[in-house]
């Protein structure tokens, strides 16, 4: 069903018929149809001043003429208005396409093949060791959540990366605090909230005692050079920071393929540095060894360190090397704050400069900031908000608003998990990324607003009206989707796959949170204006029918961006 290209075969065919030729290929046709601004003027739109020269005719006369010879089965009416062909959809017909090609396609509905045999690395939340989850992460990992769920939809093998930050002077630092103050069983249980203690301890400790900062790069050197003892701790640092970050992914429902961090690369740099050394891109600056990048107006890209040491920006090098060899990505996506911007375009640059085409495959998708109800997040003023301690608030917030509304719901534990979890992420997920976000609870939890709570409870009412609707095998009149409410959804649902394709053109998955509110509410709009269970049978089965796509069709957008659709609420 794609109305576009039949309508475009049918004006290739006119062409034909009208003048014994079609200058036009069908492709170029529906390549020119346009979707007039006013529905008054039709669906689609021809425009006929290209064909004008080619054909030695005015354009309002061609479109005279193509008017007289098109034939088609789909489409209730077609005018010739200036030089404009405007087509008018059958409407009853375009429903009965759309409702039952989704329906039949069921889950299916959006996705695609297109991504079969080719792997995409997307690399998010990438955390740091011995740090915890804050609000500020929340955005790379739903966003780069949602990129795998959309590219798994349209067929691609995607590998998630968590490109771990463990790696850098402080975990020497850290075990050094370790060992003078720490205890082993604290940490066992306070997790990071315990090291990250320590850390603090040593900060302020080692401003009175220089010597402590000695013994801390002492430990750092040891890890480098796989010391036991210092390897032991460091291991023990990064799965118990782990073990705090799975609680969080559980609960979001995120999963990744590899935990490869920064440390990982430790033995992969030195072939790439050899590379950059040999086709002579290295340059000393300062002491360091650098690329020079000034002839695209950017600083030097930092490779070594004056004593040698390797920096972010290198271990990106030795990670991109390594994914490419190891998965052969068609694309490799990095989920990352736009305060990174210049580290990737520098990294892009290099491979570019080290003669790779493949740079063109890599990706920055960017993404603004977090506020908590209008305070910025600051370590240092202790405005720290964890995702945590908010996910859990928002449950708790959920659960009261369901006693309220709906104190016979059964699983109200689960209900209100999906709900409070769910708002959390649609209001990270509803703005273009690149925009700052203030999250505020009243907002995000407004069951009336452009909210998960809202869009859920769309769905709910869908699986309450099917469930209620008494349903024999009666024959679906589609004519009773002709009317302006009906007509919208339909249209939706038409645009759906379109707005999955734009969603990963653009690495944007606020269109498809989007989507999911503009479905819900017009399916709202339809609900309260046209009777569902009619007693006309046939005009209920049709009504039905758009309430089963919609029904599937919040559930599939909600489900790809991360967020359960419970049945009842
Ligand atoms: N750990 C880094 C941070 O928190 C993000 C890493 C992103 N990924 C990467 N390959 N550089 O800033």
């Amino acid at each position: 069903m794609d109305f576009k290209q039949s309508i475009a075969g049918c004006v290739e065919d006119a062409l034909n018929r009208a003048f014994g030729q079609a200058p036009l290929t069908g492709e170029e046709i529906a390549q020119a149809l346009e979707v007039p601004p006013d529905t008054g003027l039709g669906d689609y739109a021809f425009p006929c001043f290209k064909l004008a020269k080619g054909l030695r005719k005015a354009p309002p006369l061609i479109a005279q003429q193509l008017k007289a010879a098109m034939d088609s089965p789909f489409l209730s009416r077609v005018e010739a208005v200036k030089g404009y062909l405007n087509f008018y959809i059958d409407r009853a017909l375009y429903a009965r396409e759309v409702v039952e090609t989704a329906l039949a396609q069921g889950a299916a509905y959006g996705g695609g093949s297109e991504g079969a045999g080719k792997t995409v690395c997307i690399d998010y939340s990438s955390i740091n060791i011995a740090k915890r989850f804050h609000i500020g992460h929340l955005s790379t990992t739903m966003i780069g959540h949602a990129l795998s769920q959309l590219y798994r939809f349209r067929g691609y093998r995607v590998v998630s990366i968590n490109h771990l930050g463990d790696w850098g002077t402080q975990f020497g630092k850290m075990i050094c605090a370790y060992k003078k103050w720490g205890d082993r069983a604290a940490v066992e249980k306070g997790g990071v909230d315990e090291m990250v203690k320590l850390y603090v301890r040593f900060d302020q400790e080692s401003q009175d005692d220089p010597a402590l900062a000695d013994e801390g790069r002492a430990w750092f050197k040891r890890i480098e050079e796989g010391d036991p003892e210092a390897l032991e701790i460091f291991n023990w640092f990064k799965s118990v920071t782990l073990k705090d970050a799975e609680k969080v992914y559980d609960i979001l429902g995120v999963k990744f393929d590899s935990y490869a961090g920064e440390s990982f690369y430790n033995d992969k740099m030195e072939p790439v540095i050899q590379e950059l050394r040999d086709k002579g891109l290295l340059t000393q600056s300062e002491g360091a060894q650098v690329v020079d990048l000034s002839p695209y107006d950017m600083p030097p890209c930092l490779i070594l360190k004056k004593d040698g040491a390797t920096l972010y920006a290198t271990r990106d090098l030795a990670a991109a090397f390594y994914r490419k060899k190891t998965y052969d990505f068609a694309k490799c996506l990095y989920v990352v704050a736009y305060q990174q911007s210049l580290h990737f375009k520098q990294l892009f640059k290099v491979i570019q400069l080290m003669g790779y085409d493949w740079y063109k495959d890599m990706e920055h998708v960017a993404f603004g900031m977090v506020s908590y109800e209008g305070e910025t997040l600051s370590t240092r003023k202790g405005h720290v908000v964890y995702l945590e301690d908010l996910l859990a608030e928002a449950v708790k917030k959920a659960r009261a608003i369901i006693d309220e509304k709906s104190p016979d719901l059964e699983n109200k534990d689960e209900v209100a998990r999906q709900v409070g979890v769910g708002a959390v992420i649609f209001f990270d997920l509803y703005n273009n990324r690149i925009k700052d976000i203030d999250f505020w609870w009243e907002r995000a939890l407004n069951f009336d607003g452009e909210t998960a709570p809202y869009v859920q409870y769309t769905h709910a009412r869908c699986c309450s009206v099917l469930r209620k609707a008494q349903q024999g095998g009666v024959q679906a009149d589609y004519q009773a989707l002709s009317d302006p409410e009906a007509q919208e959804v339909v249209r939706l649902i038409e645009q759906f796959p379109g707005i999955v394709t734009t969603a990963l053109e653009r690495s944007e998955p606020s269109m498809i949170t989007r989507f999911s509110v503009d479905l819900a509410q017009a399916y709202n709009k339809f609900y309260y204006e046209r009777r569902i269970l009619d007693d006309d049978p046939a005009v209920q089965a049709a009504r039905l029918n758009l309430t089963r796509a919609t029904r599937q069709l919040i559930h599939t957008a909600l489900g790809l961006i991360g967020i359960q659709a419970p049945e009842r609420m």
